[in-house]
């Protein structure tokens, strides 16, 4: 990261950040722990008390809240938006101004190797499976099955996908034909054990 790169970062002192991180313009962290390899994109903002997993995308404009934990390998697109309070206010009884105190945390979970669309909202309380996928600007109410894709307000299954054994054996089961491919580049199937 150069200098001047480095001015538009704002990362607290507190934020735990595994290695190889790449991050870009305007990014706010704090509080929060970030895992080895993680890819920020900007304008994103990770609040105290979040969990980024290994190897994980978060792409431009995301806002990942205290109470969301996120394990490895999850692609996160533009523009997503976490929950934690389903009933929230601004003020308490009194009038003024909620305090940590006023409210319950509800916590989320995204599993192993899951990809969220752009624009989705998640709400609290949620766990998105392994591998799920969830289509852009839907609004996650519920828990997701691994392998589901979902989309829609409210998200609804669209299909489930392969498991990655099997689509492992779909693929080598399947020659490579594309019409603009020469049929001497096509590719023969092969098995890997
Ligand atoms: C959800 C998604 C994976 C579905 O892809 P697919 O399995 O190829 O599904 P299809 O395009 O065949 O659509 C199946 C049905 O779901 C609907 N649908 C697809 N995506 C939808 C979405 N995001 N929201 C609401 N409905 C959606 C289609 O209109 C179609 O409805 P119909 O059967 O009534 O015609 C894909 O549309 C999507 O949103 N991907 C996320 C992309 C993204 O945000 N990338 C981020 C980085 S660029």
């Amino acid at each position: 990261m150069n200098e001047r790169m480095n001015t538009t970062l704002r990362i607290a002192p507190d934020v735990k950040l595994g290695r190889g991180v790449v991050m870009h313009a305007f990014v706010n962290l704090y509080g929060c722990e970030i895992g080895d390899g993680v890819k920020i994109g900007t304008f994103v903002e990770i609040q105290r008390g979040a969990r980024i997993g290994n190897r994980c995308k978060i792409s431009s404009h995301t806002f990942i809240c205290d109470g969301v934990r996120i394990e490895d390998e999850v692609f996160v697109g533009h523009n997503v938006t976490f929950i934690n309070d389903l009933y929230p206010r601004a003020t308490a009884g009194n009038g003024a101004l909620q305090t940590e105190e006023d409210w319950t945390c509800v916590p989320t979970v995204i599993k192993r190797g899951a990809s969220i669309g752009s624009s989705a909202t998640i709400l609290c309380g949620v766990t998105i499976g392994e591998h799920a996928l969830i289509g852009a600007g839907s609004v996650v109410t519920k828990d997701v099955p691994p392998f589901a894709v979902v989309a829609g307000n409210p998200a609804r299954l669209i299909r489930m996908q392969k498991k990655d054994a099997e689509r492992r054996e779909a693929d080598m089961s399947e020659p490579i034909s594309h019409p603009d491919i020469p049929p001497e580049r096509k590719l023969e199937p092969f098995l890997v054990r």
